[in-house]
């Protein structure tokens, strides 16, 4: 298929899973974060929409360019936590669009639904990657949702050896689809439900949080020696980053700032006292491990957390190969601009 001036692609959410399977936006994930940390990359702070308190919601916007990739674009992205209860909707749900960096037209629009729940796993299979200790079986997932699900194909992806999956979350149904789909994609590894998270994390080689949970959860719970913590939703500040040896991040003023801005909102609400986190205490991140500038783990016993707000790079990287290979295979639909 070819697409003239004047045309642009749309492709569904569908479309795009079949174009891209996981192990091909989990590689690709990891060059964006090398054309990231090799200065290659444009990838401003996100816009954050709040639509709260009218409604349980926001929405971002997540432009970026990679230069020598030449892809650019943009994905907008709304979490409402009550959509899948009361509106039988997904929670998270994301548009991507690209754009030609030399002119700014608009060639392509698709759902961003899967990319962003398949990106996002990713960032965390590249973290696992990078920071759990060799041999690792035993992973805890907190939160059995779309991107709890997502994280769990990348990280086994990334770590052959996860053989146990240990599961917490307020609704058995998640846990049960969760491990539904688990033994489709893989038959060797055994899903358990765990009644607490201190039990599930205990003896666990990585823990996953990525619960729409209102409160932290993993701030009392104490980690094994070794662990890795790896975070896509939960509310944490400085006391809870010096529990641990290593903190990596994937975009460290975006990071520092969300987590400063949501600590900051908790501590009004409790009465804490708010204690800031600075730059220094994101000690690496996750492109320059990539490309041997950072070390992600020094020792098995090091307790390693990493965490990630999530980049436009991902998202327009993993936009551009579902373009390609719609155009390669013809698929998608050609409307006119
Ligand atoms: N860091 C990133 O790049 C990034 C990207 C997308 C989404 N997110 C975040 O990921 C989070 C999860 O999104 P999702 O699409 O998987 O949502 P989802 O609704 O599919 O899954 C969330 C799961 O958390 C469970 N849960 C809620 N409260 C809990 C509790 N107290 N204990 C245990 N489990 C609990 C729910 O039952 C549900 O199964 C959202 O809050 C979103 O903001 C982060």
């Amino acid at each position: 298929m070819k697409l003239n001036k004047d045309q642009i692609l749309y492709l569904s959410d569908a479309e795009v899973e079949a174009l891209v399977p996981a192990k091909q936006v989990l590689k690709l994930t990891e060059d964006s974060f090398r054309e990231y940390a090799l200065g290659r990359a444009v990838n401003p702070i996100k816009l954050h929409l709040p639509i709260y308190p009218d409604y349980e919601g926001y929405i971002n916007s997540m432009p970026a360019y990679l230069r020598k990739l030449q892809i650019a674009g943009a994905k907008l992205v709304s979490v409402y936590r009550d959509n899948p209860a009361k509106h039988q909707l997904p929670s998270t749900i994301g548009t991507v669009m690209l754009n030609d960096p030399q002119t700014g037209k608009p060639y392509a629009i698709m759902g961003g639904t899967y990319i962003t729940a398949a990106r996002t796993g990713a960032v965390m299979g590249v973290m696992a990657k990078y920071t759990v200790r060799t041999g690792a079986k035993v992973l805890t997932v907190v939160g059995a949702g779309a991107q709890g699900f997502s994280a769990f194909v990348m990280i086994k992806l990334a770590i052959s050896t996860i053989s146990t999956v240990r599961l917490v979350d307020i609704n058995p149904a998640s846990c049960q689809r969760f491990a539904q789909r688990a033994a489709e994609a893989f038959p060797d590894v055994t899903c358990l439900d765990c009644g607490s998270i201190q039990e599930a994390c205990t003896g666990a080689d990585v823990v996953l949080a990525a619960a729409t949970s209102e409160k932290p959860l993993l701030a009392d719970i104490a980690f094994d020696k070794g662990t890795t913590v790896l975070i896509i939703e939960e509310d944490f500040g400085n006391s809870f980053v010096k529990k641990f040896d290593g903190f990596v991040g994937d975009f460290r003023e975006c990071l520092v700032e969300r987590i400063n801005a949501d600590s900051r909102h908790h501590c009004e609400i409790t009465g804490e006292p708010f204690e800031e986190l600075t730059m220094e205490s994101v000690t690496s991140e996750i492109g320059n491990i990539i490309v041997g500038k950072d070390c992600g783990r020094k020792s098995d016993s090091e307790i390693i957390l990493g965490a990630s707000v999530g980049m436009g790079i991902q998202d327009i990287i993993v936009g551009r190969e579902a373009f390609e290979q719609a155009l390669a295979c013809d698929r998608g639909t050609v409307l006119p601009m």
